[in-house]
């Protein structure tokens, strides 16, 4: 039998009842289902709603280990299965194509030069610069829904604040920003799947993007009216001036994967934050009173537990074997695709003490949320800032904000990457 085929994958798959994966439940809860699978099966091959199979690894240690794995290439040209299935894993075919040669999707060398290129513009300076406009932002959308004691927090708050972030600081005129809210929402309802009004979104966007890009960097060589801007996107055509190159096509995909990795990743940090403190009162109450004496301490903490906790990214993108490798055991044949759990790695009572219980102070908390490796969250510290402005302005302005539907009434999205809800029903005293 060929190690890590099918056969010996059915031969070796574990005993017992399998939690049903993918279901409402699961979207809801899917907790309970990946401690199963951590402790009896914490390397699975497993059957995907679209009918790809992929191993799945849940235990916090090897998880750990697979993100920063050599041997697991991003570019989905390694997996093995026809075009077809590729086309189910969600990547567009021809004409958004180019847009998706991002980092997300390519392996080294190309992918030490791209995130060495992008490193040198999107710098920890310019996120820390940029606060007072997350500020601004922030009080801008609360203002919206203050007087009125009741609101969705998804879509009045948690999605156009990291749109219109990412937006200013890249560079998008503020005249065109509300497109980019409607693709955004086009591909959020759409789960980003290729088809349909996903893939003219996607056009448009790229479109777009190219147009911006020799805009700014008309802007750059000194044409009449065009000086050197700030934003993040001349950030990145300078850092490409000084030695390595950025081709058109990689600027515009480099773009894109700011836009859009940035978005729905941070909408559900936001949403999936504030259902877990209003869930946990003393927790809470804890932060509250901490935010009223003026610390930042507890929050800062509160963002990374809340992260570990219920984080956005259920499951790291993709990975491809490009040579047969053994993770936990398991033989992954050349070809194999594998997706980490990092919701399951999270939760690791191998590796945090008491995992399910929310605590914001913890302290030792090396969580996965953000991935591991080279493929590290880029925007980590932007998620952070506007993670701890959006918390600490809700839970300051509106003090006793409160469900507005009981827990069982909420519907979670049940994507297969990203946890988040559909909407965020709050109610509080008016603001007068
Ligand atoms: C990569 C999570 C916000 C840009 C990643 C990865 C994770 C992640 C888990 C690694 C995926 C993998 O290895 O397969 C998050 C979370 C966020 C967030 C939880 C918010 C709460 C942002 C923001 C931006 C951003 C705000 C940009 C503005 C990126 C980019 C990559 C990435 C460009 C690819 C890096 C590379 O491949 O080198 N993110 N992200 N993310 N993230 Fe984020």
């Amino acid at each position: 039998m060929k190690p890590g085929s099918r056969d010996e994958r059915d031969a070796r798959e574990e005993e017992g009842p399998v939690p049903e994966l993918f279901t409402w439940e699961f979207a809801t809860d899917p907790y309970p289902a990946y401690a199963w699978l951590r402790e009896h099966a914490p390397v699975r091959w497993t059957e995907l709603p679209s009918g790809v199979g992929a191993w799945l690894v849940t235990r916090y240690g090897e998880a750990r280990e697979a993100l920063a794995e050599g041997r697991l290439s991003k570019n989905p040209v390694h997996h093995a299965e026809d075009s077809r299935a590729r086309g189910k894993t969600g990547i567009p075919g021809e004409r958004g194509a180019d847009l998706m040669t991002h980092l997300l999707n390519i392996d080294p060398p190309d992918h030490t030069r791209l995130r060495r290129l992008v490193s040198k513009a999107f710098t920890p300076r310019r996120v820390a610069e940029f606060e007072p406009r997350v500020r601004e932002l922030t009080d801008r959308f609360i203002d919206g829904f203050a007087a009125r004691g009741q609101a969705d927090l998804i879509h009045e708050f948690a999605f156009p604040l990291p749109i219109y972030a990412i937006c200013d600081l890249l560079g998008v005129p503020a005249e065109d920003q509300d497109d980019f809210r409607d693709w955004a929402g086009m591909m959020i309802r759409h789960g980003g799947g290729p088809r349909g009004g996903v893939a003219r979104s996607v056009k448009r966007i790229r479109a777009y993007l190219v147009e911006l890009i020799d805009r700014k960097r008309a802007g750059l060589g000194g044409s009449p009216g065009g000086g050197p801007g700030e934003d993040l996107i001349s950030g990145l055509i300078r850092a490409s001036d000084h030695g390595e190159q950025l081709t058109a096509n990689e600027a515009a995909a480099m773009a894109f994967i700011l836009l859009f990795a940035g978005f729905e990743t941070t909408v559900n940090l936001i949403g999936n934050g504030v259902h877990t403190l209003l869930g946990h009162p003393a927790e809470r109450r804890r932060l509250q009173e901490s935010l009223a004496r003026g610390e930042s301490a507890l929050l800062e903490s509160a963002v990374e537990e809340l992260l570990r906790y219920d984080g956005p990214v259920e499951l790291a993108t993709w990975r491809y074997a490009t040579a047969p490798l053994t993770i936990g055991g398991r033989a992954i044949a050349a070809g194999d695709p594998v997706l980490v759990v990092l919701a399951a790695a999270d939760r690791d009572p191998a590796r945090f003490g008491g995992p399910d219980t929310l605590d914001l102070a913890r302290r030792d908390n090396p969580h996965l949320g953000y991935g591991h490796g080279i493929h590290y969250c880029l925007g980590a510290p932007l998620a952070r800032l506007e993670a701890r402005t959006a918390l600490a302005a809700l839970l300051t302005r509106l003090p006793d904000l409160r469900l507005g539907a009981a827990p069982g009434e909420l519907r979670w999205r049940g994507g297969l990457i990203m946890r988040g809800l559909r909407s965020l029903p709050v109610e509080f005293t008016a603001e007068t």
